[in-house]
């Protein structure tokens, strides 16, 4: 089945990047010239994606605007022949049909992904973190969509990472199928001792889920820090009818943590047209005083 429909969480509080996320998402935090949500919903574009559901609340109403038509900006920008910036912002209403949906309460990703059930109805559908974006020649959300078609069960967008992050993500028990498709039969979220860690690969920002989670989720019980964790309830169909991993190509950004948001802005400045050489004429000088 040709999977059609994202669903992008993206009302989580941003704790971790205050105060910069205090009135503004962390998911439009820019990358150089772009918000991070916007590479998000190019790769889902670029994957195949159509249809795209992204999860809101209170405060997030910029990401709606950013993805809605300007024609006052429209109309400055053409009247002051700023023809290339009109370039940048004027088909950003026709990259994907985007709809919304508020998650009243922060209760976590697993409570945020169950406000998505009406829109998913029956078919399997590609979950997207709001605040990860991957960069790479292959869209990470292909591979995975391409993995679901080859093997029909969940997957599952995976990276081998440190011990220290392995605590703050998720820990998986996997199987290598061939190259990098793994079969993942066990997770769990957040692994506080050694002996809980299932493997050091995390799931990163990218799932493709079939209509059965929802069902799961209902009965999901708050898991880690109080929240209701998509891996729990993901952890029920690895362990049932299992579920495929893939370590994707692309490299992943964690726009929700300080760090990750400064390598997203060097990495993509230095390939940048505007500001490639600038950049890296100033990380060299700097670099010689480090
Ligand atoms: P995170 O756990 O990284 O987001 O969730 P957070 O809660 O904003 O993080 P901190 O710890 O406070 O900094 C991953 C994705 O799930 C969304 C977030 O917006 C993010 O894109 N999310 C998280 C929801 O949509 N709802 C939630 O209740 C929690």
């Amino acid at each position: 089945m040709k999977i059609t429909k994202a669903v992008i969480p993206a009302a989580g509080l941003g704790t971790r990047v205050l105060p910069a996320t205090k009135a503004m998402p962390k998911e439009m935090l820019p990358i150089v010239d772009k918000p991070a949500i916007q590479y998000i919903v190019e790769e889902a574009v670029a994957a195949g994606i159509m249809d795209i559901l992204i999860i809101t609340n209170r405060g997030k109403g910029v990401i709606e605007d950013h993805f809605d038509r300007s024609l006052t900006l429209e109309g400055v920008l053409t009247n002051a022949d700023k023809t290339a910036q009109l370039e940048t912002i004027k088909d950003l209403h026709k990259l994907a049909n985007i709809h919304y949906i508020r998650q009243i309460e922060t209760k976590g990703l697993g409570h945020a992904v169950s406000k998505a059930k009406t829109f998913v109805g029956n078919d399997p559908f590609l979950v997207m973190y709001g605040d990860d974006v991957i960069l790479g020649d292959i869209p990470a959300s292909k591979e995975l969509i391409d993995a679901y078609g080859t093997f029909g069960k969940g997957v599952l967008g995976i990276k081998p990472v440190s011990e220290d992050a392995i605590r703050k993500y998720s820990s998986l028990k996997v199987e290598k199928i061939k190259d990098n498709v793994f079969k993942c039969t066990d997770m769990v979220e957040k692994p506080q001792t050694k002996e809980e860690i299932l493997s050091l690969y995390s799931i990163l920002g990218r799932c493709v889920l079939p209509p059965e989670i929802f069902d799961i989720l209902e009965h999901t019980e708050p898991g880690a820090g109080g929240e209701i964790q998509l891996t729990d309830a993901m952890k029920e169909l690895a362990r049932t009818i299992g579920m495929t991993a893939v370590e994707f190509s692309g490299k992943r950004y964690d726009m929700g943590n300080k760090l990750g948001i400064l390598q997203a802005n060097i990495d993509v400045g230095l390939k940048h047209p505007e500001t490639a050489e600038g950049l890296r004429e100033y990380i060299k000088a700097l670099a010689a005083t480090l």
